[in-house]
């Protein structure tokens, strides 16, 4: 299986998780994609009644387009179900989120949910994250002096840019800072070295934060918990 395939068999795996009445959680990138499609059908073939709460405006277009009802996080008091995907995962569940430069709201929305799942290709799991880069949000103002401090700390910090050469902006309309890190010894000393930089709005390292994750394998999709 191509790993497109793999995508659209987590996803349609995912969504047999939620039940009439659900609020979900819906994540951001090409996984979570194919996993709207599979909730937009059932919401269009079976009257599935849920609502949806989005961790981007690009999933948020997608799932109206498909019918889905779309509420803000601020009008839910709690999310049962977020499906997430992610850019890492090891075998304790720590993940590396961001690829698609939406993990401030992934994180939020995560946050606020009650049971969590990650789909995932096979290509995503690893022993120790960090080969992905880490996504590090950061406000506009100051951000040169963020990227100088990653510099001198030795993280390897990459701007993220747009096709067209400019500084990427988020739905927040933040920066993002890519650090090339390598594999982590300790993801719990850099998050907090990294949360407590002022100027950092987040970060994407999401550690301990899914009850299971499924994975896409070419003899079916895997679930870990
Ligand atoms: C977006 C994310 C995505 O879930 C992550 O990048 C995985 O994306 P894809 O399914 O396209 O590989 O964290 O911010």
């Amino acid at each position: 299986m191509d790993q497109n395939e793999l995508k659209a068999q987590v996803g349609a795996e995912a969504v047999k998780y939620v039940k009439d009445g659900m609020i979900v959680g819906l994540g951001t990138g090409s996984t979570v994609r194919y996993m709207v499609d599979a909730l937009g059908k059932r919401v269009q073939e079976e009257g599935l009644h849920i609502v949806g709460v989005t961790t981007s405006t690009r999933t948020t277009k997608q799932a109206e387009s498909l019918g889905i009802t779309i509420k803000d996080i601020d009008d839910v008091d709690h999310i049962d179900l977020c499906i997430d995907g992610a850019d890492q995962v090891d075998d304790d569940f720590n993940g590396i989120k961001g690829g698609g430069g939406a993990l401030l709201w992934e994180k939020i929305v995560n946050n606020a949910s009650v049971k969590k799942i990650w789909i995932v290709d096979q290509s995503k799991l690893c022993h120790r994250i960090g080969a992905f880069g880490v996504p590090v949000e950061v406000i506009p103002f100051g951000a040169q002096h963020v990227f100088n401090r990653f510099v001198k700390k030795g993280y390897k910090p990459q701007w993220r840019m747009t096709d067209d050469n400019k500084k990427y902006r988020t739905d927040e309309n933040n920066y993002i800072i890519d650090l090339k890190v390598g594999e982590i010894a300790d993801p719990h000393a850099l998050a907090e070295d990294l949360i407590h930089t002022v100027g950092v709005v987040e970060h994407g390292l999401f550690l301990n934060r899914v009850d299971m994750v499924i994975v896409g394998r070419d003899n079916g999709p895997e679930v870990l918990q």
